[in-house]
Order: C-alpha cells, then structure tokens, then sequence
C-alpha cells in the first residue's frame, strides 16, 4: 500500500516509518524536518511541509491509500494552551478529501478517558491544556465522513517490547504504558484494513 506518515521524525513516527516498510509498504514521509530522518530515509519518498499547510500536503497526498499520524508537541509547548493538534487534524482531513483518501489512523492520549482516584485528577489537571487541544482534534476528525481510527494510549515508552491490549471505547484494565513500537504496529494494521474504523480505542500493553 502506499501509506503517508505524519510525524516521521518523532518517536511514534519513526517506528511507524520502520514497521511500514518492514511490511512492504512504499512509505512517504510527509515533514518539516527531513535531516531528522534516520537510515530508513533512502528507502522513503520524501515530502517536506508543515502538517498545517493544506495545499502542500493535499500535493503529498496523490496515490495515497491511506494516513498514518503522529504528530505531537513538544513537552513544554504541550503544557501551554495550544490548538496545534486540532489545527493539524483540520488540515489533515481538508487534504485527504481534496486528494481522495479516505483511511487515517491517528494517536491521541488515553488521558482523555475518564478517570478515578486523586492521581488521575492530578495528572488531568497537569495535562489539561493538552488534552483540551486533542479533544477537539478529536471532534474535527469523528466530524468526517473519513474512515478514522483514534488510538488513545497512556505514557509511550521505547522499548521493543511489541504487547499491546486493545479496547474499543475505553483503556485495557491496568494499563499504564505501552511502547512506541507496538502503538506504531497496530496503527499501520488500521490503515491497513477497516480495521476499527469509526473508533476511538484504548491501546495498552
Ligand atoms: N509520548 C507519550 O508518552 C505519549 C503518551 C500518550 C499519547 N501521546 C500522543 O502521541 C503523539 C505522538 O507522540 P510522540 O511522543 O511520538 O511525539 P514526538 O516524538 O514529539 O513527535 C512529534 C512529531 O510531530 C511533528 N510535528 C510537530 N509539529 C509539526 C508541524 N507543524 N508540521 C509537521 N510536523 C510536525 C514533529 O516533527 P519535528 O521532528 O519536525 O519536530 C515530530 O515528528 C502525540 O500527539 C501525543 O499526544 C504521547
């Protein structure tokens, strides 16, 4: 398939752009920051923009099967007000429909489960600004006509460990980490395949 990734150079996207092509895929990276690319760059088609430029991207997008996205910010600008994410996902969407594609999978955070305990009201409440920014990401991208797939899971770790648990609508029981890797395969199994299109789904080892 040929599938374009978002957020190619950060650590969700560089294990998406490795499972790709160790499945086959003829991977494009769409970035801002090619040098950021490791070895698997000579094995990519390379398209440099800003995940905000629409025009640019609905470009990249022709002959494309389906998006796989990661974007993120970095820690300190994520604990600012931000609409980055929501942004991002407007473009994203006014992109693929102008070019066509209508598969997307793309990482939220499981933050935006609801919660129990005063950790979790911690944590919420540290993290709010972020998770207002992708909860209306969300709401832009379940507004579609796409077939969308929303993983959210807790804190990424790196780590080859390739376990995952999956739920539909809600965060596996005792699940507090999962690794980039793993997230990044289940997101490449969703683009694919219908596989949980139309869902929002807790991802955790
Ligand atoms: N990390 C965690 O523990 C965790 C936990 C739960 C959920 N999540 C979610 O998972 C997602 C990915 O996390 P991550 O840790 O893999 O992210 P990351 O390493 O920070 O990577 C973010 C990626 O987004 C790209 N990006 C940012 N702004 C861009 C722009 N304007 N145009 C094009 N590309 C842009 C970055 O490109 P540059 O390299 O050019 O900056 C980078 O490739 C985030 O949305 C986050 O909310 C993360």
């Amino acid at each position: 398939m040929n599938l374009l990734i978002l957020g190619a150079t950060g650590r969700t996207g560089r294990e998406l752009v490795r499972v790709a092509l160790s499945r086959g895929h003829h991977v494009t990276a769409y970035v801002r920051s090619p040098e950021k690319l490791g070895a698997e760059r000579a094995s990519l088609r390379v398209e440099r923009g800003d995940a905000l430029d629409t025009d640019r991207l609905s470009a990249a997008l022709a002959g494309q099967d389906a998006v796989v996205s990661a974007l993120g910010l970095p820690a300190k600008l994520a604990l600012r007000p931000s609409t980055f994410m929501a942004e991002a996902a407007a473009a994203t969407v006014a992109a693929m429909k102008r070019a066509g594609v209508n598969r997307l999978a793309l990482v939220s955070a499981a933050v935006l489960f609801p919660g129990k305990g005063l950790f979790y009201a911690f944590f919420r409440w540290f993290l709010r600004h972020h998770a207002r920014d992708l909860s209306a990401m969300e709401t832009v991208v379940r507004a579609t006509a796409l077939d969308w797939t929303i993983a959210r899971p807790p804190r990424l770790v790196a780590s080859a460990d390739e376990r995952i648990r999956i739920a539909s609508g809600t965060l596996p029981d005792r699940s507090y980490s999962l690794s980039f890797r793993a997230l990044a395969g289940f997101l490449i199994d969703c683009a694919e395949s219908d596989r949980h299109a139309g869902e929002i789904v807790g991802v955790a080892r």
